[in-house]
């Protein structure tokens, strides 16, 4: 892959073609590590707190060091933007326990591996955002820690291949009958005007871009309500959207072949984008 950019591995800045981690490394022989992901726009990190407090979250939650403090990763994610001069996107970290021989049990002593990689994208169409995009339901599949957010993505992965291949945008997830989240994303339904989502457990993961839109509505005098749902209800739904830091607040407007509402964005997900984009526009944090 030749891909001319500047990534960050292991406390060095290096060209892309020249990044390579060891055959042994735990993250790809065992998935031993852990993510984030974090929007950027025009050199500016949107809700880079809330994503490095959660990075160090789930480090904890597998008992994994982390060398760097938040405001050192700060500095790096910000040179790296102005080292690759690309307007909107996201920047992957991923951790993982290192380097060695491929034992089962987790090491005592290591060097954790630490990856850092900016990945430009184009803004959506409005058209698109319009007409919304489709979703289909499935089992969930996943471990019992979706809390953590683990690099091994397998299921989530097969998950989204299964949307994939029936030309649909993401695979909204049950369990027990509840609607947990989506394969990469979270899940908000629409009913009589109020905003519902699931409460945060170890069933989902806790997204940045979740809260965000939670607060915002908020502000806005929407109501958000945090409670388990079913497909049932999801399917009966005004208005269905899922959020993440790359997809933003994507509405969902065919799930299995239904309708959702009127079949096109309803309006309280397309003033959501707004206020969204709004709040984008504005960010001045770092
Ligand atoms: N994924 N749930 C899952 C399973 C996710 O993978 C993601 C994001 C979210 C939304 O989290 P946030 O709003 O903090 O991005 C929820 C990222 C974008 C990814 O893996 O690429």
């Amino acid at each position: 892959m030749t891909t001319k950019q500047i990534i960050f591995l292991n406390n060095e800045y290096i060209d892309y073609e020249k990044a390579f981690i060891h055959i042994e490394n735990r993250g790809f022989q065992l998935g031993d590590g852990i993510y984030e992901v974090v929007l950027y726009e025009n050199n500016r990190l949107i809700d880079f707190d809330g994503h490095i407090q959660r990075l160090f979250r789930s480090a904890d939650r597998i008992n994994l060091k982390i060398e760097q403090n938040a405001e050192q990763f700060k500095e790096i994610f910000l040179n790296l933007l102005q080292k690759n001069q690309q307007k909107i996107g996201a920047i992957y970290i991923q951790i993982t326990r290192g380097d060695g021989p491929r034992i089962q049990n987790m090491p005592d002593t290591y060097q954790p591996t630490v990856i850092i990689i900016t990945k430009p994208y184009k803004a959506i169409k409005k058209q698109d955002l319009d007409n919304g995009f489709s979703a289909i339901t499935h089992e969930d599949i996943r471990w019992h820690n979706c809390d953590i957010k683990s690099i091994s993505l397998l299921a989530n992965t097969t998950l989204k291949q299964k949307a994939h291949s029936q030309n649909c945008t993401e695979a909204i997830l049950i369990r027990d009958n509840i609607i947990t989240e989506g394969s990469f994303s979270n899940v908000f339904i629409i009913k009589n005007e109020e905003i519902i989502t699931k409460g945060a457990d170890k069933r989902i993961l806790k997204g940045i871009t979740r809260d965000r839109i939670i607060k915002l509505a908020q502000e806005n005098k929407i109501k958000v309500t945090q409670r388990e749902f079913s497909r049932e209800e999801l399917l009966d739904a005004d208005e269905v959207f899922v959020t993440s830091s790359t997809l933003k607040i994507r509405p969902i407007t065919t799930i299995d072949n239904v309708k959702i509402g009127s079949g096109k964005t309803g309006k309280i997900t397309q003033k959501l984008i707004k206020i969204y984009k709004n709040f984008i526009e504005n960010y001045s944090e770092n």
